[in-house]
């Protein structure tokens, strides 16, 4: 507190120049700086979340999501038969997660909320880098992150299509890797753009590089697909308001509906399918693991994409993934 209070001494005078004030957190170690622009109130908040926002007036993720968690989370990823042996850890998806929290990214709608946010982001992840199956040791939702990366690829998801704007680097691959896997060179192409990494040239750095690989998922979950469409995250928190379009294709603000944004078709409209119910059961799970538990998470209706229309039906696209 000593210390708390000569800082606050310090900020007193620039409070008068800058309207800023510095909030000691009792029993939170990040001090929390605070001030208001045209009457809102936005905040920066240690090294996690370092823009001037509103989202960092409320807890960072480190605050409700630690170590032991993700350990917790993520338990078998390091045995001999994981694919992905000593890549994975917390410090990568904490330093990721530093890009998106000024965004709301973990930041959203009060404690509970943030934490389902991080869990359904994970529910994701875990599900589409599982090596998990029906009799695994642990259960078969234990083996997230057990892959970095597709290993048997059948092709190297090069599309002529793009070639003027996103053209395949010779000799590159663009097959899964990743925490929300990227296939073909579009994709590597727009979120390389996006985090400014020549990932068309070296796609192979997101299997080099768990930080880059959780910031490029978390990316996915930030940003919409196509122009025009809610991104992931604005559909979980509910910053989306459906259209009359959507609620006549039973697509609402819920779990399920991410999962339609994300892989359409693959996934949802076909009835409670396999490929469906993977993803749900790790959200369920991870619900449970971080001490939120799985009733949180809504009725049934709210988890499930079974009954909606794809947003990006497969005829018309390639960028949704598998
Ligand atoms: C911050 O958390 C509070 C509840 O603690 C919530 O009401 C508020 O909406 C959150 N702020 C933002 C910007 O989501
Ligand atoms: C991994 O990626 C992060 C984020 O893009 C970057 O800051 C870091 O320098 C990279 N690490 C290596 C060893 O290239
Ligand atoms: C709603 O759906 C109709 C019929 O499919 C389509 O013509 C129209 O463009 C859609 N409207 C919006 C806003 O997407």
């Amino acid at each position: 507190m000593g210390m708390c209070r000569g800082i606050l001494v310090i900020l007193t005078v620039i409070l008068v120049l800058g309207n800023l004030s510095v909030i000691c957190n009792g029993d939170e170690s990040e001090k929390t700086l605070v001030k208001k622009v045209k009457g809102q109130k936005v905040c920066i908040r240690g090294w996690e979340c370092k823009t001037w926002s509103k989202y960092c007036c409320n807890q960072t993720i480190s605050d409700f999501f630690q170590v032991y968690q993700f350990e917790n989370l993520f338990s078998k990823r390091n045995t001999p038969v994981a694919h992905a042996v000593g890549f994975w850890d917390y410090q990568s998806f904490i330093m990721a997660s530093a890009d998106f929290q000024h965004l709301g990214f973990g930041t959203t709608g009060g404690k509970t909320m943030q934490m389902k946010e991080v869990a359904a982001f994970l529910g994701h992840v875990g599900c589409k880098t599982s090596c998990g199956y029906g009799v695994a040791t642990g259960g078969p939702l234990a083996w997230g992150l057990c892959y970095n990366r597709e290993m048997s690829p059948s092709q190297s998801y090069c599309d002529d299509t793009y070639k003027y704007t996103y053209p395949c680097s010779p000799g590159a691959e663009y097959y899964g890797r990743g925490a929300l896997p990227i296939y073909w060179n579009v994709n590597y192409g727009a979120t390389g753009e996006a985090l400014k990494v020549d990932l068309l040239s070296h796609p192979e750095y997101i299997e080099q590089n768990a930080t880059l690989a959780f910031q490029a998922a978390i990316w996915r979950w930030m940003t919409p697909v196509k122009k025009n469409q809610p991104s992931a995250h604005d559909i979980f928190v509910g910053n989306w308001k459906p259209s009359k379009n959507d609620t006549l294709a039973k697509r609402t603000p819920t779990f399920g509906t991410t999962m339609n944004v994300l892989y359409g078709d693959f996934v949802c409209g076909k009835g409670d399918v396999d490929a469906m119910n993977n993803i749900v059961s790790h959200y369920l799970y991870y619900l449970d693991l971080m001490g939120i538990g799985r009733e949180e998470a809504g009725p049934h209706d709210e988890l499930s994409c079974a009954e909606q229309k794809a947003f990006n039906p497969t005829s018309t696209t390639t960028t949704a993934s598998s």
